[in-house]
């Protein structure tokens, strides 16, 4: 499902420093894990790879059964449709309501009005924002935004869901929130990576975890 051999990343600006190296996990079709490790230990660029935004810079990835290196570009915007991201910051657009900000990539793909009106609205249900559709998302809680980029994340029915510290900015209760849905989906047969810096999270919920420091795998299991 998502495999990394010898993979290492160098940021073209980063002056030549490795900011992953030696990376090798496989992480099997319908599994949970936690990325874990320190600020800066690398987790958003493994995502990065994941979620097909990166490319390694040495090693091979193969996400989805596909390696996207060998893959013709005409042929990526359909393997990164099946990947869901939930970016640290969200990236709501401000200027659409929630209903249109979790529409939108079914409105990319041209899912008929009648489907994606039904779809959107479950998925509202589902992540507890069903009064607030008409909302801005300046108008939301961190919590009900986080819920929100997520709804977005999961309306396409990816394969692949990446979470970026999904927790980061919420308080317990709100956490706790995210955590279950994001428990749910796993359950449902999504393959979920949640990365966090937190070490209450994964105590929280135990399940295997890739644990990044300094770019390099401390252990797997
Ligand atoms: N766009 C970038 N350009 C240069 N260096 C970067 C870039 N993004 C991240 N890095 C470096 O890569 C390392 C890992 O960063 P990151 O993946 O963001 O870690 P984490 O998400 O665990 O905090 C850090 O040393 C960081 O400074
Ligand atoms: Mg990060």
């Amino acid at each position: 499902m998502v495999r990394f051999s010898g993979v290492g990343l160098c940021y073209p600006e980063g002056g030549g420093a490795w900011a992953l190296q030696g990376l090798d996990f496989l992480l099997p079709e319908g599994s949970f894990t936690w990325l874990l490790g320190p600020s800066g230990a690398g987790k958003t660029s493994v995502l990065g790879l994941m979620h097909l935004r990166l490319r390694p810079s040495i090693g091979r990835i193969e996400v989805l059964g596909h390696d996207p290196a060998g893959l013709p570009r005409a042929q990526l915007p359909a393997l990164r449709r099946r990947i869901g991201v939930v970016f640290q910051d969200y990236r709501l657009l401000p200027h659409l309501s929630a209903f249109e900000n979790v529409a939108l990539p079914l409105r990319i793909q041209g899912v008929t009005e009648a489907r994606l009106r039904a779809d959107v609205t479950e998925m509202l249900r589902w992540v507890g924002l069903a009064e607030r559709a008409e909302a801005a998302p300046a108008a939301l809680s961190g919590g009900e935004q986080q819920r929100l980029a997520l709804a977005r994340a999961v309306i396409a029915r990816p394969a692949l869901l990446v979470a970026d510290e999904p927790t980061g900015n919420l308080d317990a209760t709100q956490a706790r929130r995210v955590l279950s849905l994001l428990r749910e989906l796993h359950r449902l047969g999504t393959t979920v990576v949640v990365a966090t810096h937190s070490e209450a999270l994964p105590e929280e919920y135990p399940a295997p975890a890739l644990r990044l420091e300094g770019g390099r795998l401390l252990r797997h299991g």
